[in-house]
């Protein structure tokens, strides 16, 4: 029997690529950047399936005229704001994502935006790289500690809790806004905040860890960081949607907030220029999930997605 035939619309792992050519008759996409959208339905036309991954979105435009043989579409990622999901159903495709195998990469690089941000690591990186610093010195580059500080968790999904259980072993205290209540089991202790904008009040430190969607877009604007305590943290691994950048700017421009780490932004891979100056922004390039073995694993659960579907079983990670 042949193989079904995928279409990538991105550079993927090698153990990723060679998994792929082994099940499937794939067409690859071999530069990092994305595959184009009028590349994308020119080789969908020649496709069963499609990988496709954050910056080669499927909108509703593109799902609407791609060709009837493509059957399912599975995303090299958690998140899925890249994705019309309304519009797959309507065409009656199958859509999946990798939940679980990045959780506990994006909760320590949640932790690294933290301690970056916290520990002035950026301003530290700095002096040492233009050779400015003079030494060790009482007053440099003082920072604010971690333990008993509130950490307020913005979505306790898996992301979040994996956050949670790093925070307490920093000493933090735990508070926590999520759709519903978590059972006392997951919970383990943290506080839950049904209204966010309470749990704003209280935190010190900000997480947002809830995804992308038209209810959170500019979720934390200059309204709601003026509710945060004067001298807070944001930190924002989770979708650059969230935020109202001129907002986050001048907040800490001004010193309201002490420090921000963003490891993700609003129109990707461009980021407000704003942030760029701000010594207390601690900046990384949507590296949430990159690990070698965290990479390797989010291409195998797309194809093990796919593998379900094309031998007619039901699809673990399905979302469409
Ligand atoms: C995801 O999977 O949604 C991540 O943001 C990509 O690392």
């Amino acid at each position: 029997m042949s193989k079904p035939s995928l279409l990538v619309t991105r550079c993927l792992p090698d153990a990723v690529v060679e998994r792929a050519q082994r099940d499937y008759d794939v067409r690859l996409h071999q530069q990092d950047d994305p595959l184009p959208q009028d590349a994308i339905l020119a080789g969908a036309a020649a496709a069963d399936a499609i990988i496709t991954a954050p910056g080669a979105p499927l909108k509703a435009d593109l799902i609407a005229r791609l060709p009837a043989r493509v059957k399912m579409v599975a995303t090299f990622s958690v998140g899925f704001d890249h994705l019309d999901l309304d519009a797959a159903k309507a065409k009656g495709l199958v859509v999946s994502n990798t939940p679980d195998v990045l959780t506990d990469a994006t909760a320590d690089i949640t932790l690294l935006c933290l301690l970056g941000a916290s520990r002035r690591a950026w301003e530290g990186q700095e002096m040492l790289r233009k050779q400015a610093w003079v030494g060790w010195n009482p007053r440099q580059l003082m920072g604010w500690s971690l333990g008993g500080k509130r950490l307020g968790i913005y979505g306790m999904g898996r992301i979040g809790r994996a956050v949670a259980d790093r925070a307490r072993a920093f000493g933090m205290r735990i508070l926590y806004h999520n759709r519903s209540r978590l059972s006392p089991e997951l919970e383990k202790g943290a506080t839950y905040y049904a209204d966010p904008e309470a749990l704003l009040r209280d935190s010190d430190v900000f997480s947002i860890n809830a995804p992308a969607s038209p209810e959170t877009d500019n979720f934390l604007d200059a309204r709601r960081i003026a509710l945060l305590p004067d001298g807070a943290i944001v930190v924002n691994t989770a979708r650059g949607t969230l935020v109202d950048d001129e907002a986050l700017i001048a907040a800490l421009t001004s010193g309201k907030l002490a420090a921000a780490g963003l490891d993700v932004y609003r129109g990707e891979p461009k980021l407000h220029p704003g942030y760029l100056p701000l010594k207390n922004a601690y900046l990384l390039p949507h590296l949430g999930s990159a690990t070698v073995e965290t990479r390797n694993a989010m291409g195998f659960c797309c194809l093990d997605n796919l593998d379900a579907f094309f031998a007619g079983k039901p699809v673990p990670n399905r979302i469409a």
